[in-house]
């Protein structure tokens, strides 16, 4: 049987502003297996990042049950939540967020910061992880010496360097263009299949869920419908 990794159960997402509240994400139910890789798509404001964010624990739902692995999102304070996401969640955003005043080695060397490792075997793991991505001979560039495709590979390097098992993606093609975007997605899809990493990807771009292996659709805060490809 598959393994569950990430499970919502009734999960709601509100958000306070002075005396109106809004309820962004309606009582969500849902289970993301070991090795799926999910497109998650939907009309802008229907709340797609706001449902990435609680499963890569960047925020927290205001209620329900939301468990990634073994543990219970939910409940954890928001340290630990600090703790949690360094060790088994990596991201990737549209803009690649990558720091400019750093070379893509340590880039891609940041998350390990947070770990026990020596700089030795830091740089080994950076070594290993840009080989991965096609760009062992960018390591010294800073990001405005790479292109958009390679920056965002880059990025992609920095989120799995420490091995996490679950990889959250933020509309990671939507500012590159359609081959620059085939061949990143390219790479997910074999981060998915070859490294076995769970993605979530929010995406607009129906050729990008594609690479999917399911297709999620949100609808102002409610799940609509549940596609295995083929
Ligand atoms: N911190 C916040 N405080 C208040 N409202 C918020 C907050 N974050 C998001 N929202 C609201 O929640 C709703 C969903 O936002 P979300 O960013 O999840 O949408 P999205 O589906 O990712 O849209 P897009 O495709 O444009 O990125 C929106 O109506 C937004 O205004
Ligand atoms: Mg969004």
């Amino acid at each position: 049987m598959a393994q569950t990794v990430v499970s919502l159960r009734g999960v709601s997402k509100r958000y306070t502003r002075g005396r109106q509240t809004i309820e962004v994400l309606h009582n969500l139910d849902l289970d993301i297996d070991k090795g799926d890789f999910l497109a998650l798509m939907g009309p802008s404001g229907s709340g797609k990042t706001t449902l990435l964010n609680l499963i890569g624990g960047l925020d927290r739902p205001s209620a329900g049950e939301l468990r990634v692995g073994d543990a219970r999102l939910d409940q954890m304070s928001s340290a630990q939540l600090t703790r949690w996401r360094a060790q088994h969640v990596g991201f990737v955003f549209q803009f690649y967020n990558l720091l400019p005043v750093l070379s893509a080695e340590r880039n891609v060397e940041l998350p390990l910061l947070l770990t026990p490792l020596s700089a030795a075997e830091r740089m080994k793991r950076v070594r290993i992880a840009l080989q991965i991505v096609g760009l062992a001979d960018r390591g010294k560039h800073k990001p405005a010496e790479l292109s958009g495709g390679q920056a965002q590979r880059v990025a992609i390097a920095r989120a799995i360097v420490a091995d996490p098992t679950l990889l959250v993606c933020d509309e990671p093609t939507g500012d590159l263009d359609r081959k620059t975007a085939d061949e990143v997605l390219g790479l997910l899809q074999l981060l998915n299949r070859e490294h076995g990493k769970t993605i979530v990807m929010v995406t607009h771009d129906p050729k990008a869920a594609e690479f999917a292996t399911h297709t999620l659709h949100l609808d102002k805060g409610r799940l609509v419908e549940q596609a295995a490809h083929a």
